[in-house]
């Protein structure tokens, strides 16, 4: 391939060369047809395809339907690799028959706060686990052939100001935690390319950044792919181009390409800089035709299939934090009557908002999947409990408390309304909508046995969590959520997800309390390196569950522990009798 990115090289002219450096319209780059250079197509990303009709058009929540998949925070709290994988491979599988060579993810920033707008698209908090669960999602997809992009390049950790604000963080700390997952990665997975953020990073735009994008990514950590822009992310083609980076998204119908011819003709630009973005954008393009696979087709099987991998990672990322009296599971043999409650059974939420939103090629509701499960042998009930808004409303919660008190058990579905999380901006609070706090408030106080099921992106307070007798965090469950929730409250599937990140008491416990979300363009990263788990150990600060909790309807006991010291320094652990 390198001998005919050089031939290639030497035959492109200086014009097509720049023209190379930008893409041809919102999706696809610029192809050159006389030398049989072909135009590739990326595609979001991250927990599923959103393949848009027309290739100049964004096209926000007008895509083809495609499979959408728990989203990273439900996937990584599975902390399963083959299971990422596993989506990794029937995400890749959608993008050949949907056209797509690089789907853009995985996001794999850190979660610096809960607020985070964009939380839900990112793994965890903690670093090694991000970079874990990347790398097998990362290896899976290009071993089908398709690229992918690592994102957001780099500290892309809040919304607010998102295209101006800069992250003032210390070189230790980017290192060890903001960078540290995305070196993993680079070195461990290659990915296709990676996706210069929208931020600054100390004062630098991500996208000019020479420190992070030739220092480090490209000269100390090796990397030979294809640096992209996030969209519309550049603001100045000649420091972009100078600091490394290759291909500036989306397209602009070649407005920018004579600045750059100028530039480069008087000399502000070598013609070497221009030769390595092309380099690098050709080994991209080259290596999607070289792993051109026969089409497949998203017929109704591979549909099926995919939606009960969906089904099933669900419910691997779903996590139970409380189940006293071992109310859970149900028996679906002797529960007589279930009242299921919360607009969200039957209206479910299961993905963000923006960017990352999948048309999807079905949705499973919580309700009739429980009722499927049942079939006739147990009374269903069921009452909404809230509008679509936030607001109170009383007599929906008298209808819905009505029906828990007639039931044997009451399920109520709860969680974050989609407005209430979408890229472009932060929360400003942890709690749930009014609505479903006082919802659920009203259900425990005539109904001892229910069982709160929460569908967010993030973590969110629990005030009633003393009176719930059992609760489970769906997290945004993907398209299958429904059918994850019933086979998870009835025992089908026993809950083994543990938390990828901490659930918090409060706001003001959370490690960026004090400096987030900042101001006039700058956010201090003041708590360094205690981000997540390692904030609230040093602090000693008691969250809600901590980073790892999760139960699972298993009892383990541990008896007669025996440890061997000299095996332990060696490594090896200790016998359980
Ligand atoms: C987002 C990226 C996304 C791109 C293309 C940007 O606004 O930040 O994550 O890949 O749009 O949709």
């Amino acid at each position: 391939m390198e001998e005919r990115i050089n031939e290639l090289l030497g035959r492109l002219t200086l014009e097509e060369k720049v023209a190379l450096t930008t893409g041809r319209d919102y999706w696809t780059t610029r192809p050159v047809e006389r030398l049989g250079i072909p135009s590739i197509w990326l595609s979001d990303g991250p927990h599923g395809v959103r393949k848009i009709r027309s290739s100049d058009d964004m096209g926000l929540g007008d895509a083809v339907p495609a499979t959408c998949f728990p989203t990273a925070s439900c996937m990584a709290s599975s902390w399963d690799r083959s299971l990422i994988a596993a989506i990794g491979k029937a995400i890749a599988a959608e993008c050949r028959a949907l056209g797509v060579q690089v789907l853009l993810g995985p996001g794999i920033n850190i979660k610096r706060t809960p607020l985070g707008g964009r939380n839900f698209e990112y793994f965890s908090e903690d670093p090694y686990l991000t970079a874990e669960l990347a790398i097998a999602f990362v290896n899976a997809v290009q071993e089908e052939g398709i690229g992918t992009s690592l994102k957001h390049y780099a500290c892309n950790n809040q919304e607010f100001e998102r295209m101006t604000i800069s992250a003032e963080v210390d070189m230790r700390t980017l290192h060890e935690i903001y960078l540290y997952a995305f070196e993993r990665v680079v070195k461990e997975a290659r990915p296709w390319t990676v996706m210069a953020a929208y931020n600054r990073i100390n004062g630098v735009p991500a996208t000019e950044n020479s420190y992070l994008l030739t220092t480090v990514l490209k000269n100390e950590w090796g990397y030979e792919g294809c640096v992209i822009s996030d969209w519309t992310a550049v603001n100045d083609k000649e420091k972009a181009l100078l600091a490394g980076l290759d291909l500036e998204m989306p397209g602009k119908g070649g407005s920018g390409d004579m600045a750059v011819l100028r530039l480069v003709k008087e000399g502000r630009i070598a013609e070497s800089v221009i030769d390595e973005a092309v380099r690098r954008i050709l080994r991209l393009v080259l290596q999607a035709e070289q792993h051109q696979r026969p089409a497949v087709s998203f017929d109704a099987a591979l549909q099926a299939a995919h939606h009960a991998l969906a089904r099933r990672a669900a419910a691997e990322g779903a996590v139970l934090l409380k189940n006293e009296h071992h109310l859970l599971p149900l028996d679906r043999n002797s529960l007589s009557s279930l009242a299921v409650i919360g607009r969200f059974a039957r209206e479910p939420r299961y993905q963000g908002a923006g960017s990352s939103q999948v048309t999807p090629s079905r949705v499973d509701t919580a309700y009739d999947e429980i009722k499927k499960l049942l079939g006739n042998q147990c009374e269903l009930l069921y009452a909404p409990g809230y509008g679509s808004g936030s607001e109170v409303d009383e007599n929906l919660i008298a209808e819905a408390t009505a029906a828990a008190k007639q039931a044997a058990v009451a399920v109520v579905f709860a969680g974050l309304p989609p407005e209430w999380e979408w890229e472009g901006f932060d929360r400003d609070q942890l709690a749930l909508p009014a609505a479903h706090n006082r919802l659920i408030e009203a259900v425990c106080a005539v109904q001892p046995h229910t069982v709160v099921y929460l569908a967010n992106g993030s973590p969110v307070t629990m005030p009633w969590l003393d009176q719930a007798e059992a609760v489970i965090e769906g997290w945004l469950g993907g398209q299958a959520a429904g059918g994850a929730a019933a086979d998870l409250l009835f025992g089908l599937v026993n809950p083994s997800g543990k938390l990828a990140e901490t659930l918090p008491r409060r706001l003001e416990d959370t490690p960026a309390y004090l400096n987030f979300p900042g101001e006039a363009d700058s956010v201090r990263y003041g708590e360094g390196l205690f981000v997540g788990y390692r904030y609230y150990d040093r602090k000693k600060i008691a969250p809600l569950f901590p980073f790892g909790f999760g139960l699972s309807y298993t009892s383990f006991e541990y008896s007669d522990l025996q440890c061997d010291r000299k095996g332990l320094l060696k490594g090896i652990g200790c016998r359980c009798g």
